[in-house]
């Protein structure tokens, strides 16, 4: 059996009713709104934070969730699927899960609002229904994501990223996503303080490791739905670019700036400069990060009881680093 299907097993029958509460929970009287969400919905991603929401509530509570689980679920997915939205206006990309994106048919007016269109149906879908104690997790997220992509904008202006600065950006950008969408799964149910921050801190694991690879993605080829090869044009140096530039010579690390720098849009140099890249080791080294916040994960499911649950979300943490978009 595929991965995927493989996991989503002990949550079929949530993740199927979790679709359609999704797609309502974009409702607007605006049809043009509407149009726009009902693209977004048939277009769907991996699906992957709903999915942690179910499992970690299922873990937690012996296999019983209820609507706040749900709610918790349609919030997650709304900000996420908000914040792609924006994050493809400032990126300026015109392509997301194999189609055009928002900006690239609606233009940026229109995907702005739809991102915030989306980010306040979220809140108000927790607001509406009391749920208070998921609507903070949620919005912490939301601050530390964009102070995420602040803090990467004005790297990539001044080019003095270290790794240590890297790892702040990642965890801030795309972790801290994944880690409110554990810490709900497990509030939803209500389970203790402890336990709320140890899954929060699971998912942060995960979240570091994901971004690393989708920051690997970037020096592939093969086809993943989003543009690739764009990072060094955006002059965006990822793991891989910072790692060498910290073990190479001086010469080469001014050749490397300089690069980045006046040299963004040139194809021939950004190939070469992706080719030193991956002859210096720069995969190897994200590849060996990668599976260390993998390990730091898995350890601290080991500290449950075996469930269908917990295996699911050991192979869940697993495809993070295996999957192929
Ligand atoms: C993409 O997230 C944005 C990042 C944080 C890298 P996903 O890869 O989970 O996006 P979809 O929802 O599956 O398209
Ligand atoms: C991740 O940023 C998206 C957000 C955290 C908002 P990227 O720009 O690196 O992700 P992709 O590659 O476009 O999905
Ligand atoms: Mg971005
Ligand atoms: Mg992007």
């Amino acid at each position: 059996m595929k991965t995927v299907a493989q996991i989503k097993l002990p949550i079929e029958y949530e993740m199927e009713l979790f679709e359609k509460k999704f797609l309502l929970s974009m409702y607007s009287k605006v049809s043009l709104l509407n149009r726009i969400t009902h693209y977004v919905v048939n277009r769907k991603g991996k699906q992957m934070r709903p999915m942690f929401v179910f499992l970690i509530a299922k873990m937690s509570n012996k296999g019983a969730i209820n609507d706040r689980t749900y709610r918790g679920a349609s919030v997650i997915e709304l900000i996420h699927t908000a914040t792609l939205v924006h994050d493809d206006v400032v990126d300026g990309s015109n392509r997301r899960r194999g189609f055009f994106s928002i900006n690239a048919l609606w233009k940026n007016k229109i995907a702005v609002l739809v991102g915030d269109f989306l980010l306040s149906k979220g809140l108000l879908l927790s607001i509406d229904n009391n749920d208070f104690d998921l609507l903070k997790i949620i919005s912490v997220a939301v601050r530390e994501m964009s102070e995420g992509e602040l803090l990467q904008i004005e790297k990539a202006r001044k080019l003095d990223i270290t790794e240590e600065v890297y790892y702040e950006i990642i965890r801030k950008k795309t972790a801290t996503l994944i880690a409110a969408c554990c810490a709900m799964g497990a509030q939803s149910v209500m389970a203790d303080k402890e336990e709320v921050e140890s899954m929060r801190q699971f998912g942060e694991y995960i979240g570091m490791a994901f971004q690393i690879k989708d920051d690997l993605f970037d020096y592939g080829t093969e086809k993943i739905g989003k543009p690739t090869g764009i990072d060094i044009k955006e002059q965006k140096m990822t793991l891989p670019l910072i790692h060498v530039l910290n073990n190479c010579s001086d010469k080469k690390k001014r050749w490397i700036i300089n690069s980045v720098k006046n040299y963004n849009t040139d194809k021939v140099r950004v190939k070469e400069l992706i080719h030193f890249v991956k002859e210096k080791g720069g995969l190897e080294y994200a590849v060996s990060k990668m599976k260390e916040y993998q390990k730091m994960a898995l350890a601290i499911l080991q500290q449950y009881p075996d469930s269908t649950y917990k295996e699911s979300l050991e192979l869940m943490v697993n495809y993070v680093i295996d999957r192929k978009k």
